[in-house]
């Protein structure tokens, strides 16, 4: 499968068309912004990384019942992918407070969630990504109460299945993005799932190893990548 033109370039990632229709090539590029791109930097081999770290990830889940996006790997920073018509919703799993949710709620950030936490997001960078509810996703007809009910069951089986495969791997999974669109008349998990994605820390230590070392300058950005790597991947 070879590249055709670009369809899109967003912060982390390129897109283009593959020589085949129904499918794309996503491209992983070392670029990381966070706090809505206010903040940009590069963090060296992270596409490479996020790459192969998603493939491991989605064939395990693929082998588990999720319908994912990811066909197969092209090259270190390659992936050709099903091409799928990208629902605007952000769906974030949490089983350890940090981040937004420990500034909305003021619990601590390291606060362990008996039952996992689902949230939804408006998928828009003028806008921020801000969060909504069921009722917002309705109005906006972002996705049908079906699809809601299908992305949120899918991303609850998700979280089920890479909180023990990521602990195996000595990392705890304290929250996580996930994307979803729709192809051939269903819905797929697309996207990547990643450091720049997710937050894991060792799960021995607490030790942050994702892009929170980047968002708060923690120092140790590259290693901490190459750490998950090591874990999740296997050498390099
Ligand atoms: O910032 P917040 O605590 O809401 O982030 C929750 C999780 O979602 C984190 O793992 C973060 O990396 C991920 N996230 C993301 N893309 C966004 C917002 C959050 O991957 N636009």
């Amino acid at each position: 499968m070879e590249k055709r033109e670009k369809l899109y370039e967003g912060k982390a990632k390129i897109v283009y068309a593959a020589n085949e229709p129904g499918f794309i090539i996503q491209y992983f590029k070392d670029d990381a912004t966070a706090f809505n791109a206010l903040k940009r930097g590069t963090i060296v081999g992270k596409g490479v990384v996020n790459n192969r770290m998603s493939a491991v990830l989605f064939t395990m889940l693929a082998k588990k019942g999720v319908p994912t996006h990811f066909v197969e790997t092209l090259s270190d920073r390659e992936m050709l992918c099903r091409r799928l018509d990208i629902i605007k919703i952000e769906t974030i799993a949490r089983n350890v407070v940090a981040g937004s949710l420990a500034k909305r709620t003021g619990l601590p950030e390291g606060t362990a969630i008996r039952q996992p936490v689902l949230e939804l997001y408006y998928k828009s960078d003028p806008l921020g990504d801000p969060m909504i509810n069921e009722e917002h996703v309705r109005m906006l007809k972002l996705a049908t109460p079906r699809e809601v009910a299908w992305i949120k069951r899918m991303a609850l089986k998700i979280n089920g299945l890479l909180r023990p495969y990521l602990r195996r791997k000595g990392l705890l999974l304290v929250d996580f993005k996930l994307e979803f669109g729709r192809h051939a008349g269903r819905l797929w998990l697309g996207d990547e799932i990643s450091p720049d994605t997710c937050r894991l820390w060792d799960a021995d230590t607490n030790e942050k190893l994702d892009k929170d070392r980047f968002r708060r300058d923690l120092g140790g950005v590259e290693e901490a990548y190459q750490e998950v790597y090591r874990r999740v991947v296997g050498p390099a």
